[in-house]
């Protein structure tokens, strides 16, 4: 019952791998190292190659006797989405089908997808649920949402899939293993973090002039290891039969961006430097989940609450400015 990871010495992918190992399950890792790190891959083999390589992958699956595939290997900045689109059709989706198809020459049929939230693009209504409409905004987005459909055509070939839409992940391991590189992020916290802790960075919130309470954006923020442990149980729905399906996976709290600077200085007990800037072309003005599905279906549902995503990003990044080295 061996797990094969594609895209676990990334953020998130590191984190699954971990709680996947925590709950026994035996997990190899395939990764190209083009944006992971080898040190963020614990307790578990790691093999250096492309989800695309077909030979190699069959070789994996039958050399380690796989099982279960959590896919991670994907490009995910949306900026970069919309300024290389052909790198991301063909990372994310075409490398994606050729994945697919060597799996099920295999016979390995159960399959947990990292999607995204931003498959509803700016949601009609908040809390999101899956029943929303998926209205992409990027090419990243199209190419999440892309996956899902071609998943949802495998069941006439036996695969059965759970392709959890994460909402904004955050936050590093409780024991400050691993955790982002604010290098390599885009994202809010990593940033915010930095502004604390490095004095050359410039922070900028991206406009105050939303119909909001604060005039800030509202996101749903949820613990990376929360996000690991819905794998897990992804992992297991389909091992006891789920049929495919796609969820949410967020913590059912809007947070604005004030609000999240707010907490980030009572943590750091200081104020983050930071000037209002314009609008970021694409950003919805609030967008959180509707978890039910998940805690119904998968039996998941966050454990950590904002404090403890901004405690965890805090002390990892004052302990590792560079990232996981
Ligand atoms: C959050 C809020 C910004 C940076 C994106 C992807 C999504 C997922 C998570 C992969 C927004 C504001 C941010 C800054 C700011 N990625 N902000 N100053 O855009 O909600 O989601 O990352 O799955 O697919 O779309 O996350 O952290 O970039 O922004 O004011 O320097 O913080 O305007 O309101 P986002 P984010």
């Amino acid at each position: 019952m061996t797990v094969l990871v594609t895209g676990g010495a990334g953020y998130i992918g590191a984190h699954t791998v971990r709680a996947l190992s925590d709950a026994s399950r035996d997990v190899v890792v395939l990764d190209t190292l083009e944006r992971g790190n080898r040190n963020a891959v614990i307790d578990a083999k790691l093999i250096v190659g492309d989800i695309a390589d077909q030979k190699l992958v069959a070789k994996i699956c039958r050399k380690y006797k796989i099982t279960d595939v959590v896919h991670f290997a994907a490009y995910k900045a949306v900026g970069e989405s919309m300024t290389h689109p052909m790198k991301y059709w063909q990372n994310n989706v075409a490398s994606t089908i050729k994945l697919l198809e060597t799996l099920i020459s295999q016979n390995v049929y159960r399959f947990v997808f990292s999607s995204s939230a931003s498959v509803y693009g700016t949601p009609k209504s908040s809390p999101t649920t899956e029943n929303e409409s998926t209205k992409p905004e990027s090419v990243y987005a199209e190419t999440k949402l892309a996956v899902e459909n071609i998943l949802n055509s495998l069941t006439t070939a036996g695969m059965t899939s759970v392709s959890l839409r994460y909402f904004n992940a955050a936050g590093a391991s409780s024991d400050n293993k691993i955790g982002e590189d604010w290098a390599t992020s885009q994202n809010l916290i990593p940033r915010v973090m930095r502004a604390l802790l490095d004095e050359k960075f410039k922070f900028e919130v991206f406009g105050n002039d939303y119909e909001t309470p604060d005039g800030t954006c509202i996101r749903d923020y949820i613990h990376v290891e929360d996000l690991a442990i819905a794998h897990v149980k992804a992992l297991e729905y389909l091992e006891s039969g789920g049929k495919t399906m796609a969820c949410n996976i967020g913590t059912g709290d809007g947070t604005s961006v004030t609000e999240l600077l707010e907490m980030a200085e009572q943590v750091a007990k200081r104020k983050v430097p930071h000037t209002i800037g314009a609008r970021r072309d694409g950003d919805p003005v609030c967008v959180f989940a509707d978890a039910t599905l998940a805690r119904k279906v998968l039996g998941w549902r966050a454990t950590h609450d904002l404090r403890s995503i901004i405690e965890s990003a805090y002390n990892w990044h004052s302990t590792n400015p560079n990232g996981v080295r």
